[in-house]
């Protein structure tokens, strides 16, 4: 077996020949075997994979993370089929390998694109240690929906910053090309419009006006094109009566023709079949036909093509030329990745697993992506040296494997460093730690432990309680239609707070919850997703001013799961509400005539404004912004406007801002929202140090797709804000006139 690495990084005969050469070569049969993707997790392979293998009948494996099964499955490929073609070999690696990063919705949360793309090396080069060469990530599905249970595993709600993080994720897997050591193919996924599902059930229809799709779920993916993604996934679910797989329009027309996608599609687990069951097509033979035509060149799971598709050919339904061009995406897609010329792997070639940079880049992204939403005259940071005890509670305090999150095939509970050991480590010998779980996991109901917690936090000086949803709350089929706090959890928080001393509330959950009973409960609140391998180091640290919290949201946190979806960027309507209209439920006077109420866009119970806004998150320094600039009043379309703020610190430590830029086109010859992010900046300022931040706005960037559904920026008058979160109220306004 050759060594695994450096993997070749030219070839004397250009790569689209040597694609040509072999495809002349090759048999019906085994064009159809390159796109089959096998589920391969039964282990070491079974006789039937092996036949398989050698009969050229598959083109790509799954699930299969033992390199000296990895090995020997590309061996038999090699060395034993007929052409010797080797094995693309996909895992989800989605947020980690070993080391767990922070949940993709806590990544977004550090607003950070390159510690991002640090995040997504060193997976992919802890999953090429195991043979894997293709990951299922990043999942770039706008999600506005915090019932939907992916939501965790998505970059949240907003168009411009999961755009920028799906560029990093994709420049984090594949390196500067697939050719590098330890570069692993990425996939997009997934196209389109998965988020929407229809009350954030999972798999749901979706319904997605074409406008709506080009201006909001469609950017993110057409950046990660842009930016090089080798593979693309349709959604499962069912979009405007099209699902996703059979849907020609998303695949061909958009994907391949408008944006010149040239990469591999390939389907989600077993969706080639899941076309008849949607009631798309009568059965698998249609299927089969249906999904090729759309443009998916390898099916996962399933078995539709192995099949049928060699009959669909033989009948004319499906032209030799689709499944010619097909096959030719996955055979460059493994030139590209060197597998023809070394596909071994030897874990020596790589760093070991969890090693000191794995864990560092792990701890950072934790530590940027905790969001502090509350903090009651500065109760954190607290303070070690003036605590003689401490209460530590709750069901996540020392839950490891929960800490990790959903899709974490990988991860494992024994490499996690909890809040609760964290702790132990940071206040050693000095300050006693009483640790009280209190509830057996999240959903637990009030018993007796709930006394044992009040006694502890009666008798400490501080309680800490660690809430939220274990890892299996949320993920793929996992979703809520209430997004409270589970369990008994507030109970417990009431209880604690009884006691009468200062209270800290760390949730660790998988989607944005409705945190409104707990809020004002609570000193302080520190949002921290689920924060992977080295969430407690990083709770730690931030709990005692190691580090001032620098997170900020990346998706809106509702007052009630009723007001959903509720996103900062929503059009304005036509009669847009304003404080003084709202009228509260419980104030309405029952003999007031219909129109006494408002009459604007709010809910009578839960009014228009969300407990917290996208962009929101508060710091241990105290920021302020100030002078906001124009460079001009006036820009023509094709010219960039710099916008700038003056940011300070008046506070007593350095920190970390996220400093935003938001736009509002006022007038277009279709609504546009109230406000769209436009630029974002993570800055370091030390106390007493005032910085300049300027954004460097091209007309480019307010371009939309208006009502004759072509992209264009439309002249006219625009409002600018730069500040701490999407609710910002500095701002300017500019005028945009046409290019001539
Ligand atoms: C189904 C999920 O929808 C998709 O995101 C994932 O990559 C595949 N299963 C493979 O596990």
């Amino acid at each position: 077996m050759n060594s695994a690495s450096p993997k070749p990084t030219s070839d004397a005969v250009p790569i689209a020949q040597q694609v040509q050469l072999l495809l002349e070569k090759m048999t019906l049969a085994e064009k159809i075997g390159q796109m089959w993707q096998r589920n391969a997790s039964e282990g070491h392979p079974a006789d039937y994979l092996r036949e398989d293998l050698r009969a050229g009948r598959v083109g790509a494996v799954i699930n299969v993370v033992d390199v000296s099964v990895v090995n020997e499955l590309q061996r038999i490929a090699v060395e034993e089929s007929r052409l010797g073609i080797p094995l693309l070999v996909g895992r989800d690696v989605i947020h980690g390998f070993r080391t767990i990063m922070p949940l993709p919705l806590g990544l977004a949360a550090t607003w950070n694109p390159a510690l991002v793309s640090e995040c997504a090396r060193v997976s992919a080069h802890e999953a090429a240690t195991a043979g894997i060469n293709w990951t299922f990530a990043p999942m770039i599905d706008i999600a506005r929906d915090p019932r939907w249970g992916r939501i965790a595993e998505s970059f949240g709600e907003d168009v411009f910053l999961t755009s920028r993080l799906a560029e990093a994720m994709v420049h984090g897997f594949q390196d500067v090309d697939l050719s590098a050591p330890g570069a692993i193919a990425a996939c997009a996924k997934h196209f389109a419009g998965y988020g929407a599902a229809e009350s954030g059930r999972d798999y749901a229809t979706t319904s997605i006006p074409e406008i709506e799709l080009r201006n909001v779920y469609f950017p993110p993916f057409e950046a990660a094109v842009a930016a090089g993604v080798s593979t693309l996934m349709p959604s499962f679910c069912d979009l405007n009566g099209v699902p996703a797989t059979g849907n020609e329009f998303l695949l061909r027309q958009v994907l391949r023709d408008e944006w010149g996608f040239a990469g591999v599609i390939v389907s989600d687990w077993d969706s080639v079949r899941q076309l008849s069951i949607h009631g798309l097509t009568e059965d698998d033979a249609r299927s089969a036909q249906s999904a090729v035509l759309a443009g998916v060149d390898m099916e996962m799971e399933g078995d539709a093509y192995r099949n049928h598709l060699a009959d669909l050919v033989e009948q004319g339904r499906v032209g030799m030329d689709l499944l010619d061009s097909a096959v030719a995406r996955i055979l460059d897609l493994k030139f590209r990745l060197g597998l023809f010329d070394n596909p071994y792997t030897d874990p020596a070639d790589f760093p070991p697993l969890l090693d000191g940079t794995a864990l560092e880049t792990a701890r950072r992204a934790a530590l940027q992506s905790i969001v502090l939403l509350r903090n009651r005259d500065g109760t954190l940071p607290l303070c070690s040296e003036r605590l003689r005890s401490v209460a530590v509670i709750g069901p996540l305090a020392d839950a490891p494997h929960e800490q990790l999150g959903t899709w974490t095939f990988d991860g494992l509970a024994a490499d996690t460093v909890t809040p609760l050991q964290s702790l132990r480590t940071l206040l050693g010998a000095g300050t006693e730690l009483r640790h009280v779980p209190a509830m057996a996991h999240s959903r637990s109901r009030a018993g007796p432990e709930f006394e044992d917690a009040f006694a502890a936090t009666r008798d400490a000086d501080a309680t800490i309680v660690f809430l939220g949803e274990e890892a299996i709350l949320s993920g793929e089929a996992h979703s809520r239609a209430d997004i409270g706090l589970p369990g008994d959890q507030v109970d417990l928080v009431r209880r604690l707070r009884r006691a009468g001393k200062p209270l800290v509330a760390v949730i660790m959950a998988g989607r944005p919850l409705t945190l409104t009973d707990i809020v004002d409960e609570v000193d302080a609140l520190l949002f921290a997703w689920h924060p992977g391998t080295m969430g407690g180091p990083a709770i730690a640290d931030l709990l005692f001013g190691r580090e001032s919290p620098s997170g900020k949201l990346p998706a809106t946190f509702p007052r009630m799961v009723g007001q959903v979806p509720i996103y900062y960027s929503q059009k304005n309507t036509g009669k847009p509400p304003t404080p003084d209209q709202v009228v509260h439920i419980d104030a309405i006077d029952p003999y007031a005539p219909q129109t006494s109420l408002g009459m604007t866009a709010f809910h009578l119970d839960a009014g228009y404004r969300p407990l917290f806004p996208f962009g929101f998150g508060l710091s241990y320094a105290d920021f302020r912004y100030s002078d906001i600039r124009l460079d001009a009043d006036e820009i023509r379309v094709g010219e960039t406007l710099g916008v700038s703020v003056q940011l300070a610190n008046h506070g007593a430590v350095a920190a970390d801002e996220v400093v935003q830029l938001y736009v509002r086109d006022l007038v277009g010859s279709a609504t546009r929202p109230v406000r769209e992010l436009k630029g974002f900046r993570r800055v370091r300022v030390e106390p007493g140090e005032s910085v300049q931040v300027k954004f460097d706005l091209h007309t480019e960037h307010l371009a939309f797709f208006g009502r004759a559904m072509r992209r264009m920026t439309e002249p006219g008058e625009f409002h600018a804000w730069i500040g701490g979160s999407s609710d910002a109220d500095l701002g300017v306004s500019f005028r945009v006139l046409g290019a001539d």
